[in-house]
């Protein structure tokens, strides 16, 4: 406790001046990784990569989220910003200060810059809402007074003034994640990292946790780094996310555009739970072509119709249904849902689009099909046959 007491009156020194300020101008970003890597150690000495040649730059004030399966480096990613890790190779800016190269007094003064978030809160048990927040503050050797006034705003920024006297073990668990935001901001950081801070909320409290994430993102200026494995908080909050398979970037750009047309398999994987899947009932009724005709007791051709977002193509059911009506046949909209991220509209519909006679006869389907898709092809970004029904 004593070194970071200490610290406490070291903070104008020039460690602290070049963490706090951006140094050239605020376009610079937060958080550069120039090539940073990580091995660890392994239990019978051998070396563990755990993250390797990561180039990635989080721009000041935006939300950055970060997705990949359970041990592909996520939260080592995140702990080498605020120096709980060091980098093995490469480097780790922040506000273009080289974390790796910080001294004890130099990571205590930057760890004041970036509040940490966690999954399970790390409240003590023993103290009261209050009495969580203010113990950074009393650490750093904070006046009283000065301490009350931070407490207060920040119980009311985080909604819970009414529960300054409470402890822990009577809040719920989105009550608890406002202390542990409130406490992560009692230093007032530019930087927010949130290691799967809404995991273990039900989806309800978590909307609220986001919401008050991109509240203080927006007013506070707050460029905030985040991890989880909820696609939904990504859609939901981020405008950025980075993509780690074991120890690797392997996608990043502009959330709509990665979600929208992921290019890695890892990503395809990781989104799987936000796709509209065919119902099973749906699935099990469809029916392949044969001899290039409509299969017996088929009437319609079912059509994968997806939009990326990316060319500017929005869901024009009438433009798309006259598309695919046939012979003035029937097209209905069977399954599926757009959502709208970042502005794009995003999302599948599966339609049924009936055929007619002629597709009966051999030989005649195949090219009849490739002409509807062609002609849908011209309201979406992406038409693929499923099957027949
Ligand atoms: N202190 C450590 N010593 C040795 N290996 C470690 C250490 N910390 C992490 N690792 C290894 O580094 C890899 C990445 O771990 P990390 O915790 O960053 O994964 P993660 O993506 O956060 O996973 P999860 O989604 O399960 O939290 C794993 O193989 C892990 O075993
Ligand atoms: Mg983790």
């Amino acid at each position: 406790m004593t070194h970071l007491l200490d610290a406490a009156h070291f903070i104008e020194d020039a460690a602290a001046l070049a963490v706090r300020r951006a140094p050239a101008e605020d376009t610079a970003p937060a958080v550069v990784f120039d090539d940073a890597g990580k091995v660890f150690t392994g239990a019978r000495g051998e070396p563990a990569v755990a993250l390797a040649n990561v180039r990635l730059n989080v721009r000041r004030g935006e939300i950055f989220g970060i997705i990949g399966r359970s041990g592909a480096g996520k939260s080592t990613l995140l702990r080498l910003v605020n120096g709980l890790e060091k980098p093995t190779s490469g480097a780790v800016r922040v506000n273009g200060v080289s974390v790796g190269e910080l001294d004890e007094r130099g990571l205590v003064t930057l760890r004041r810059r970036i509040g940490m978030v966690f999954q399970h809160f790390n409240l003590l048990s023993a103290k009261t809402v209050h009495g969580n927040i203010a113990l950074p503050l009393r650490i750093a050797g904070v006046p009283k007074a000065a301490i009350e006034k931070k407490v207060a705003a920040l119980l009311e920024l985080v909604g819970l003034s009414a529960k300054r006297d409470a402890y822990p073990a009577s809040l719920s668990g989105g009550q608890k994640q406002r202390v542990g935001i409130a406490r992560a901001l009692v230093h007032d950081p530019d930087i927010l990292l949130c290691d799967e801070a809404t995991s273990a909320l039900d989806p309800e409290t978590t909307q609220s946790i986001l919401a008050l994430l991109r509240d203080i993102n927006r007013r506070l200026g707050l460029t905030i780094v985040l991890i989880t494995h909820e696609m939904e908080v990504i859609r939901e909050v981020c405008d950025t996310v980075a993509v780690i398979e074991q120890g690797a970037v392997v996608e990043t750009g502009p959330v709509w555009r990665v979600f929208g047309a992921p290019q890695h398999d890892a990503t395809r994987a990781l989104l799987r739970t936000l796709v509209h899947d065919l119902p099973d009932d749906l699935a099990a009724r469809l029916k392949p072509a044969r001899d290039d005709a409509l299969p017996h007791g088929a009437t319609d051709v079912l059509l994968d119709v997806r939009y990326t977002g990316a060319d500017g193509h929005a869901p024009d059911l009438a433009a798309l249904s006259s598309a695919l009506a046939l012979d003035g046949g029937r097209v209905r909209l069977v399954h599926g849902g757009i959502d709208r991220i970042q502005g794009h509209a995003q999302g599948r519909l599966v339609v049924a689009a009936q055929l007619s006679n002629s597709e009966r006869e051999p030989g005649a389907l195949a090219s009849r099909v490739a002409a509807l898709i062609e002609r849908a092809r011209r309201h979406a970004d992406y038409v693929e046959v499923l099957g027949y029904v």
